[in-house]
């Protein structure tokens, strides 16, 4: 992705909970500019992130819960 498709992209981005895509989308295009450049000074990237998993499995370790008040106990899948 370019400065240019990055500056459109994390515009309008909406993603799942947890991500804040809001405070994203309120930030000014020289923030959003600014973290594109950031990002692209920590060298290549990675691999892809794992694929979501449905409600009720659990990943493999490392991750993180979060587990909110009233929550029910999410299944335990293995
Ligand atoms: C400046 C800070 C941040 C930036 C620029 C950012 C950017 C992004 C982007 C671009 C994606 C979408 C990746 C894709 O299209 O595959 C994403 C997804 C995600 N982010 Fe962030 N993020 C930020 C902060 C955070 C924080 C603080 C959290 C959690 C507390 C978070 C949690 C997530 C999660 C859980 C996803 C995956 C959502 C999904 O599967 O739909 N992000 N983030």
């Amino acid at each position: 992705m370019n400065e240019t498709q990055w500056l459109e992209y994390s515009a309008k981005l909406r993603t799942r909970p947890l991500m804040p895509d809001f405070a994203l989308r309120a930030m000014t295009e020289a923030d959003r500019r600014a973290i594109y450049r950031f990002i692209k000074s920590l060298g290549p990237g990675g691999g892809p992130a794992p694929a979501v998993l449905p409600p009720g499995h659990k990943p493999a370790p490392p991750y993180l819960e979060l587990v909110l008040p009233g929550a029910q106990a999410p299944a335990q899948s293995g």
